[in-house]
């Protein structure tokens, strides 16, 4: 009895937020009144109460989180996926907000990335928004507790979250891209640190942030670190590379070979890029921010060309995750008919709001039952 009338409060609720989406389109001018950074923590801040007291994360999930529905749920990597829309590597860098960020209906979470030492952010100002193209850029440079207090952390949350986790480790600043035995080391205490705790490992080899970072997914160097990685995983532990939107054809080559000869879990593609084509911004504008990367709408066919590439590439040997550029349902479907098994976002979370990965997950059940398939997983690099 309890129950049900907690039930249709849920519903009722639901319904009614589901017709004020608007709502979050009324705030993001104030919060964008506060610089990026500041309304990052300010966001953090909102979901403290969720993320420590259970039953307001049950009445949250309740009411924002889509229900079990098998036109989105899939298998991938063994794990079982309630939505494919997933949270993009950075948001949560030190897993502080997993178990409300899981409530907001997110169908996994990748948390990160860390660093075997722990590190602080490249001077300010690091993040700029570029709302013309409902864009962000940053050069924040991995600013994280390490690797060692996150995974104590999340091994502390973990129980509280219902969904898959993943942990993107990075290289720390300090360590010469150029001396890789160190490089390698360097990965391997955090790969270490998380591999238990980690229902998968992303290795970030694609941060712009990090000087001279995107050289490791260079032939010699990934293999060296990525064969490193699979070692010491022993099999047991899914491990996917992140990757650039910048590779040429060679260098992705170069790179999807490596993925195949080390037998990687899979791909994460992409990163955010350097380019600053196709921006509505002001060319001044964009120039005087300067080095960074840009994600958000400008990156979307490009992440789409790339999990095109991949697949074609790789076949269905390797799990891929399409990320770039999401924020309705549609975009979420482009990545999936390229190739992607599983989607992530990030800025399009910015910019919709704390609903943006339910909504987007309503949505697709929609297109996909449209489609007269019965689950997504028939439509991954289906074309079209
Ligand atoms: C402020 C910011 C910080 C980011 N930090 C990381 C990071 O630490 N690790 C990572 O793998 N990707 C990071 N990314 C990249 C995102 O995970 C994602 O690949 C990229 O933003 C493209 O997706 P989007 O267009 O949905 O934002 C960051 C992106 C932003 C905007």
């Amino acid at each position: 009895m309890k129950a049900s009338r907690r039930d249709s409060f849920a519903s009722r609720t639901a319904r009614r937020y589901q017709t004020t989406q608007p709502m979050y389109a009324s705030i993001r001018p104030l919060l964008f009144l506060l610089p990026p950074g500041a309304a990052h923590a300010l966001a953090f801040a909102g979901l403290a109460p969720a993320e420590y007291v259970a039953p307001l994360r049950a009445l949250l999930r309740a009411v924002m989180a889509p229900g079990d529905d098998a036109r989105i749920a899939s298998t991938v990597m063994g794990l079982r996926f309630r939505s494919p829309v997933g949270l993009a590597g950075g948001f949560d860098k030190d897993a502080r907000r997993v178990r409300a960020l899981a409530a907001l209906g997110f169908g996994h979470l990748e948390v990160g990335t860390v660093t075997a030492r722990e590190q602080a952010a490249n001077p300010a100002p690091n993040m700029f928004r570029l709302p013309a193209d409902r864009a962000l850029v940053n050069r924040l440079g991995f600013p994280n507790e390490g690797a060692a207090r996150v995974a104590a952390r999340l091994r502390s949350a973990k129980s509280g979250v219902d969904v898959p986790v993943g942990v993107s480790i990075g290289k720390s600043r300090p360590v010469a891209v150029d001396d890789l035995e160190a490089v390698v080391a360097d990965y391997t205490t955090s790969f270490d640190l998380v591999k238990d705790v980690a229902d998968f490992v992303v290795v970030n080899v694609s941060s712009p942030n990090t000087a001279g970072l995107r050289a490791m997914q260079g032939r010699a160097h990934a293999l060296a670190l990525l064969s490193a990685l699979a070692t010491r995983g022993g099999g047991s532990c899914r491990l996917l590379v992140k990757m650039a939107p910048d590779l040429d054809d060679a260098q992705l080559e170069d790179l999807l070979s490596v993925v195949e000869e080390v037998g990687l879990t899979g791909v994460v593609a992409t990163n955010t890029t350097i380019s600053r084509s196709g921006l509505a911004t002001d060319a001044r504008q964009v120039e005087a921010i300067g080095p960074g990367g840009l994600s958000g709408p400008p990156l979307r066919a490009r992440a789409v060309a790339v999990v095109g590439r991949v697949r074609a590439r790789l076949g269905r040997k390797v799990v891929v995750v399409g990320v770039g550029g999401v924020e309705r349902a549609e975009h979420a479907m482009a990545l999936v008919r390229a190739g992607a098994d599983l989607v992530q976002l990030y800025t399009g979370f910015v910019y919709e709001g704390p609903g943006a990965p339910a909504r987007i997950a309503r949505e697709l059940a929609r297109l996909v039952e449209r489609e007269r398939v019965a689950s997504i997983a028939d439509l991954v690099g289906v074309g079209g």
